[in-house]
């Protein structure tokens, strides 16, 4: 598939879609892609997060291509027009070259979008992806490929000048032409600043209520995973417990049943 073949018609940099607050929620499979299209999500992301909340590592560090290709494939075979964007992992967007490559190849998985870590510092990457026509999302505050390097989750543009290169990095993404931005773990305030002053929507994670739009991994809205949620994710369900509780009644049943 070529990158125009996938181009979805709303992950253009077409601006702030009226006004209209973005629902988006990760999804790593069919049938949670599925769900989340039948539920009415505006974007669907193949998260990194696919690293902690699936394949049982400590952070996205660990996760590849591969893993991603496999996993986007997957949730691609769930959706039937809802937008799908699929995280390009660590280690495979160091260059411009390898940047496209691989964006080509998520895209051929069923992609209709990327997104990538970093602002300013990717500058070449960004506009690399954006000339090939292939849709970006931007990602900027708290970085969590970058967490080993960082030593922890922690808020991002407390201070005066914190906000204004977090500011800058927003420019350089809507100067490369990327559709969206998502801010993570920005202080409310930056991401107020940021979001009123680029064209294309802010995508808010642990953010505040100033974004264009907010993003959750599935699994710390759904409980699904339920050994660790961050402090800014409110469970509305609590499908970790339904599994056990399904689980042991299960159980139950088959070793009370008689020879
Ligand atoms: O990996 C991921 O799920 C993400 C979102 C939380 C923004 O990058």
């Amino acid at each position: 598939m070529s990158p125009a073949d996938s181009l979805h018609p709303t992950l253009t940099a077409e601006g702030k879609r009226g006004g209209r607050r973005l629902a988006v929620l990760t999804a790593y499979d069919y049938p949670g892609a599925r769900l989340l299209e039948e539920a009415g999500i505006d974007w669907v992301l193949v998260g990194d997060s696919l690293g902690m909340v699936v394949l049982g590592y400590p952070d996205t560090t660990h996760v590849t291509l591969g893993d991603m290709l496999h996993h986007t494939a997957a949730a691609a075979r769930g959706l039937s027009h809802t937008p799908l964007i699929a995280d390009l992992p660590i280690g495979t967007y160091d260059t411009p070259e390898a940047a496209v490559q691989n964006a080509q190849a998520l895209l051929a998985a069923g992609a209709h979008g990327v997104k990538i870590e970093g602002g300013t510092s990717h500058r070449a990457q960004l506009e690399a992806l954006t000339l090939a026509g292939i849709p970006v999302m931007g990602h900027i505050g708290m970085l969590p490929q970058s967490v080993l390097l960082e030593g922890g989750y922690r808020i991002k543009g407390k201070t005066a000048d914190a906000s204004d290169a977090l500011l800058a990095d927003a420019l350089a993404l809507t100067a490369a032409g990327v559709f969206a931005i998502v801010l993570e773990l920005v202080h409310p305030a930056a991401a107020k600043r940021i979001t009123e002053s680029v064209p294309v929507p802010t995508i808010g994670i642990g953010s505040g209520t100033h974004c264009d739009g907010q993003v959750l991994v599935t699994h710390d809205l759904t409980g699904a995973f339920p050994w660790f949620r961050p402090k800014f994710a409110t469970a509305k369900a609590s499908v970790g417990d339904a599994i056990r509780s399904a689980a042991a009644q299960f159980a139950a049943e088959v070793r009370s049943l008689e020879k």
